[in-house]
């Protein structure tokens, strides 16, 4: 069975219709500055002969200052994602509004996390803008250019979903509550985008199972995060894993897994031999997934034993 996107776009719309008015009826608005503490800030050097970033006015903890960093990188690319899903998904009718209305709630993200982050001299702000420019230069392009969209879908719902525990879990680790209180309100937002994409998701899999079971089953086995192309991406996201920030474990347990059992892609009925053999690969590749979060966290808990053994 062949669908081209235009079909599905086309056949998802009353579901994106519902979701959207759904969305709208429970997101709450809220304003980036009222999570920000001004009363903290202070003049920079540069223009204003201000006092320059110095690491020792930072209360963060080295890891909580790039788990943010990443995060707000993260949130920047803004424009490239705003391209690929208007793109993908088109600016007509329910889609366009939808496009247009997460792509605002995303930029309040960057507002909040930035004004945060140089109120309180949490990061080298000098460090953060360069970050930025390399960052944005390099922009953001969805991995999966199938003909039906529906890999762009499975990608969302798993993405919106980690993007909320990464924000929660830096919130937890930063302990500063003002911190802690504003990545909360923005995981709440990021878990609002999840449940809207994976109720399009769903829908995918009762109009193409075959189909939807393949997207997710290739998403699944090649994720990464939007922000992989951050400069040092790699060094950064193993400090993270290390902090149990966000890791191989909270990867299977907290973003795979849940999206999958509440869409019962694994129980999927009537799939062709196609969609059969993606739901084996995903079964594989799950277990193996599995594996290696086991393996991680041993490792860590290792390396974390002899670490305090030193310092004893
Ligand atoms: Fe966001
Ligand atoms: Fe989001």
């Amino acid at each position: 069975m062949t669908l081209s996107t235009t079909d599905l776009l086309r056949e998802l719309e009353p579901v994106v219709e519902t979701n959207l008015n759904r969305h709208l009826a429970t997101a709450k608005e809220w304003f980036p500055h009222e999570y920000v503490p001004w009363s903290q800030g202070t003049d920079f050097d540069g223009v204003l002969g201000g006092q320059a970033w110095a690491e020792e006015q930072s209360t963060l903890s080295d890891v909580a200052r790039t788990s943010l960093i990443v995060n707000l990188l993260t949130e920047d690319n803004l424009p490239s994602y705003h391209h690929e899903i208007a793109t993908l998904f088109g600016r007509d009718g329910a889609w366009g509004t939808w496009v247009h209305r997460w792509t605002a709630e995303e930029g309040r993200h960057g507002i909040a996390i930035r004004d945060y982050l140089l109120t309180t001299r949490a990061v080298d702000p000098i460090a953060l803008e360069r970050a930025r420019m390399v960052h944005m230069g390099t922009g953001f392009e969805n991995a999966y250019l199938d003909d039906t969209a529906l890999h762009g879908i499975a990608y969302v719902s798993f993405q919106e979903l980690a993007t909320r525990v990464s924000h929660r879990n830096t919130g937890r680790i930063s302990d500063d509550p003002i911190c802690d209180q504003l990545l909360a309100r923005v995981a709440a937002d990021e878990n609002l985008h999840m449940i809207f994409y994976r109720n399009l998701l769903g829908a995918a899999f009762e109009l193409a199972p075959d189909l939807a079971m393949r997207a997710v089953t290739d998403v699944v086995r090649t994720f990464q995060m939007p922000g992989h192309t951050i400069e040092n991406f790699g060094r950064k996201s193993v400090q993270i894993a290390m902090a149990g920030i966000y890791d191989l474990r909270i990867h299977h347990d907290e973003v795979v897994v849940p999206v999958l059992r509440n869409l019962k892609v694994l129980e999927t009925a009537g799939l062709s031999a196609d969609g059969e053999k993606a739901r084996d690969e995903l079964v594989e590749f799950l277990a193996e997934l599995d594996r290696q979060a086991t393996r991680f966290s041993e490792r860590r808990d290792k390396l974390n034993a002899k670490k305090s053994a030193k310092t004893t």
